[in-house]
C-alpha cells in the first residue's frame, strides 16, 4: 500500500533535485524496483539504491512508476471559452490524470488558424499551464500560412471533415492534396476528424441522442478514411487519423502507408450505443458511440496491436450547455481525469497490458508527435512520469473533477489502478488527490519538425 503522506514539504522546485525512490520502474519492456533521480527537469540517474542528496524525496514503494502519459488529443479552450475550460483548469485535470504532456486542439475562439493567433495562445498558456503543453493548428492550403505555423510550433495541421475550422473546401480532393504535399514537404503531420458528412446530414431533425447519433452511422468514418488515405499515398504528407470507432479503419490504415497512425477513445473502447438510451446527453460525441459488436471489435483489434494511441478527446462543455435539446447539445465529454485509470483497468482485468499502454499512452504519441525527449525513464529524458498505485479501487466520480466539465459517461464506472502522483520536469504537481504546484508549472512546447 502507498503511505499517505510520502514527504512533509510541499514539492516545488524545478531546480532542485527530485528522489524518486523504491518504484517499480517500466523499463519499455518489464518493471524493474529502484529509484529515480531528476535534476534540474531531467533523468540524471536510475539505480536499485541511489542515496538522497539534498532536494526532495518522495517514497515510492509499492508504487509503479510510468513514463508521463502524453494525451495528444484535447480541447483546453480557454480564450473566449474559457467558461468551458481554460489552461489552469484542463491541465489540472490533465495532472490529476496521469497526464505531464498535452497537445491541444485548434477549434477555439479565436481558432488557432493563424502564426498571431498560435502565438497568442502559447504566450497566455505559458503563465498557466500545469503540464507542458503544445498545440494543433487548423487545416489550411496556403502554403505560407502552413510554413508558418509549422516555424511557430504547430504540432499538426487538423482536418476538421463535418466542419473546418478554417475556410477549406473537404470535399475537394486536390486542396487536400495541395496541403497535403506542402505539410509533407515541411514534416508537419495532418491530423483528420475522419467523418464524410454529407449535406443532408448537416442539420437532422432529432428527438433524443440516440436519433442523432443514428445519424452520423459508420460508413461516414469508412468513406472519409478511405477517401483522406487514397489522397495521403500521393504525397509524403504523415496523416494521424483521430478518434477512429471501427476496427476497419484500424485494419485499413495498418495495411496503408506507413506514414498514417490511428487514435482510439476510451469511450469508444468501452461504452456502446447500449448505453445511449440511459446516459443521453453525458454520452453524445461525435463520432458518436458505435454498436456493442463494433464495440467489441475495436477493443479487441487494439488489444491485438492494430491501433497506435489511446487519447481522450478531452472536451469540456457547460451542463446546462450539454442538457438543451438534443440537437442544439454540444458533442463532447470530458477525458483526461478518467483515461488512464479505465486503460490500467484493462490491464488489471488482462485485456491490455502495460506493454501495449505505454507504447499507445506515451510511446507512441511522442514518436508521432515529435517529442524526442519524452516518454522514456531512461537517463537524459525528461522527469515527466506518473506514479500509479496497481491496486487502488474506486468509482469514477466526475463531481471530483478538476475539469471545469463535472459530468462523465463513466460516473460510478468501477476501476481498478490509479494515479497517486503526477511529476512534471522533476516537480511533483499532483499528489496524493491534490493539486501541488502553482500554474506555471509546465512548459509551452513547440514542434521541432523543422530540425
Ligand atoms: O465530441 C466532440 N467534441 N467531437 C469533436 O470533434 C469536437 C469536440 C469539441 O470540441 O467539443
Ligand atoms: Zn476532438
Amino acid at each position: 500500500m502507498a503511505q499517505k503522506k510520502r514527504t512533509d514539504r510541499p514539492y516545488t522546485s524545478a531546480d532542485q533535485n527530485l528522489l524518486v525512490k523504491d518504484a517499480n520502474i517500466w523499463t519499455g519492456e518489464g518493471f524493474t524496483r529502484g529509484s529515480v533521480l531528476i535534476e534540474n527537469g531531467t533523468i540524471k540517474r536510475i539505480a536499485r539504491r541511489i542515496d538522497a542528496q539534498d532536494g526532495e524525496v518522495i517514497n515510492a514503494s509499492g508504487l509503479y512508476a510510468l513514463p508521463g502519459m502524453i494525451d495528444v488529443h484535447v480541447h483546453l479552450r480557454d480564450m473566449r471559452l474559457s467558461y468551458k475550460e481554460d489552461f489552469a483548469s484542463g491541465t489540472a485535470a490533465a495532472a490529476a490524470g496521469g497526464f505531464t504532456t498535452v497537445l491541444d486542439m485548434p477549434n477555439t475562439v479565436p481558432p488557432t488558424d493563424s502564426v498571431q493567433h498560435l502565438v497568442e495562445k502559447q504566450k497566455r498558456a505559458e503563465r498557466k499551464v500545469r503540464v507542458n503543453v503544445g498545440f494543433h493548428a487548423a487545416a489550411t492550403s496556403e502554403n505560407k500560412v502552413i510554413a508558418e505555423l509549422a516555424g511557430a510550433g504547430a504540432f499538426s495541421l487538423k482536418l476538421y471533415m463535418p466542419k473546418p475550422i478554417a475556410p477549406f473546401d473537404v470535399n475537394d480532393n486536390a486542396e487536400i492534396q495541395k496541403m497535403m504535399i506542402s505539410a509533407g514537404r515541411i514534416g508537419v503531420p495532418v491530423t483528420v476528424h475522419a467523418e464524410e458528412m454529407e449535406p443532408s446530414q448537416k442539420k437532422a431533425r432529432v428527438n433524443n441522442i440516440q436519433q442523432l447519433a443514428k445519424a452520423r452511422p459508420p460508413i461516414l468514418e469508412t468513406r472519409a478514411v478511405h477517401r483522406i488515405a487514397s489522397i495521403q499515398k500521393r504525397t509524403r504528407c504523415r496523416v494521424h487519423f483521430c478518434h477512429l470507432t471501427l476496427a476497419s479503419s484500424l485494419g485499413e490504415i495498418r495495411a496503408g502507408s506507413p506514414r498514417t497512425t490511428s487514435e482510439v477513445t476510451p469511450h469508444h473502447l468501452l461504452l456502446s450505443t447500449k448505453s445511449l438510451k440511459k446516459l443521453g446527453w453525458k454520452a453524445w460525441m461525435v463520432p458518436p458511440l458505435r454498436s456493442e459488436r463494433n464495440r467489441r471489435a475495436l477493443l479487441s483489434a487494439t488489444h491485438a496491436g492494430s491501433c497506435d494511441i489511446v487519447a481522450s478527446d478531452h472536451a469540456p462543455h457547460l451542463i446546462g450547455e450539454k442538457k438543451q435539446r438534443p440537437e442544439d447539445s454540444p458533442p463532447g465529454v470530458p477525458g483526461l481525469e478518467t483515461t488512464l485509470s479505465l486503460m490500467l483497468t484493462l490491464v488489471d482485468k488482462g485485456i491490455l497490458n502495460f506493454s501495449i499502454l505505454t507504447r499507445m499512452m506515451a510511446e507512441n504519441p511522442a514518436r508521432i508527435f515529435g517529442l524526442r525527449s519524452k516518454a522514456k525513464l531512461w537517463p537524459g529524458f525528461d522527469g515527466d512520469l506518473v506514479l500509479v498505485d496497481r491496486k487502488k479501487k474506486s468509482r469514477i466520480d466526475s463531481s471530483k473533477f478538476l475539469s471545469k466539465a463535472k459530468f462523465s459517461p463513466f460516473d460510478g464506472f468501477p476501476t481498478k489502478g490509479g494515479v497517486v502522483s503526477t511529476i512534471v520536469g522533476g516537480t511533483v504537481v499532483y499528489d496524493d488527490g491534490e493539486l501541488w504546484d502553482k500554474e506555471g508549472s509546465g512548459a509551452v512546447l513547440r514542434s521541432r519538425f523543422f530540425e
